[in-house]
């Protein structure tokens, strides 16, 4: 057992907090049920994004696919469509491809133990734990961001929470209190508490169900912790995009590679550009056998930052000859459809301002 555990009333915690649980949980839409198919969908869309945001994209998903055997069944396109716009795709393609082996190996039925559910397809030690409990009542942990600053404050614990060994250290802990308790509803109220009360900046501390329990609160440390290794700031790449028109009027999409960041969805043929008469932009155009336009102009500028990595788009518009035979992942497409397929946001953008004329 953790030292930090041995002078820690456990039992006190777990009631205090469960009991705050239930008579204070907010009403979300993946809570009405324990539908394990819901809660799955739930707490992928909720990794890296914000609850808020999660809402509207998961009751749609929902309608769209009720079921794990209806979405094992849907095109991956359209997957990709009802994701468009919360990011982190290869969340949706490991979803679907982890349904299809439910479908297949489980008879449509999520399995109800951690183990069985940690070899799917795109679910790691904290969503196997989180559907297991939630869903089944099994005393799992399920230790995300939000459970390490909850608990490295309650039990002044300074590791660094980015790094494997201390997420170890923590699912331990948890381990050690579950199996004392409800744990759907213990592993919920630590995730309710994380959002709503020992939130990261000014944390609640003086309406906190279990502030008695809380050791940083004691020593008056919260706003230290918890402690997080610094990340490398994200760099910037300089890129040239385009919107070919050929006489038609219809635009030139790209389908992106099966791997990689965007993996599958569509895009405006673009690259790493930075020179200033857009070479390589050129060259890519012509790797793809597409004729240089006559001209260019420069029409967007479009920022857009993931984790890791800041695009910053220059936006360009050419009009070309209908061409004769294109590589498969280039598609000509009448303005009106190009919101059948699914574009990143940056993308959207370049949508929204060029092609429908709003900014
Ligand atoms: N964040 C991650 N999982 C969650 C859940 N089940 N409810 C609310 N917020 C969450």
């Amino acid at each position: 057992m953790d030292n930090q555990l041995e002078t820690f009333d456990i039992q006190g915690f777990c009631n205090d907090l469960t009991q705050w649980y239930q008579e204070n949980k907010r009403d979300l839409p993946w809570r009405e049920d324990q539908d394990p198919y819901k809660i799955w969908v739930s707490e992928i869309m909720l990794q890296q994004t914000r609850v808020d945001t999660v809402i509207p994209y998961f009751n749609r998903f929902i309608s769209l696919f009720p079921t794990p055997k209806a979405l094992a069944d849907a095109k991956e396109e359209t997957v990709l469509k009802a994701w468009e716009g919360l990011g982190y795709y290869s969340r949706a393609r490991n979803l679907q491809a982890a349904v299809k082996e439910v479908s297949e190996s489980y008879g449509g039925i999520v399995p109800n133990t951690k183990q069985e559910v940690l070899k799917l397809k795109g679910v790691g030690p904290y969503t196997a734990g989180a559907i297991t409990s939630i869903a089944y009542n099994r005393p799992e942990a399920a230790v995300d961001g939000n459970v390490m600053r909850v608990v490295s404050r309650l039990m002044t614990i300074y590791d660094d929470i980015s790094k494997v060994t201390t997420r170890k250290r923590f699912e331990n802990i948890i381990e050690d209190m579950v199996i004392h308790t409800e744990p759907s509803d213990f592993n919920q109220g630590l995730m309710e508490l994380g959002a709503l009360i020992c939130t990261p900046k000014s944390p609640s501390c003086l309406i906190c169900p279990v502030q008695q329990h809380c050791s940083a609160r004691e020593e008056g440390v919260q706003d230290l912790l918890p402690v997080k290794a610094k990340k490398k700031p994200p760099k910037t790449k300089a890129m040239k995009a385009v919107v070919l028109q050929n006489s038609s009027g219809q635009v030139l999409i790209e389908r992106r590679p099966d791997t990689g960041l965007l993996a599958k969805l569509w895009q405006f043929p673009n690259c790493e550009d930075d020179s200033p008469k857009g070479e390589e932009l050129q060259r890519y155009l012509a790797e793809r056998e597409v004729s240089a336009p006559k001209a260019l102009e420069n029409v967007q500028h479009v920022r857009h930052v993931f984790s890791h990595i800041v695009w910053e788009i220059d936006v360009f518009t050419g009009v070309v000859p209908e061409e004769g035979k294109l590589p498969e992942t280039l598609k000509w497409v009448n303005k009106e459809e190009v919101d059948k397929y699914p574009f990143p946001v940056s993308h959207q953008k370049i949508i929204d301002y060029v092609i429908k004329g709003e900014v």
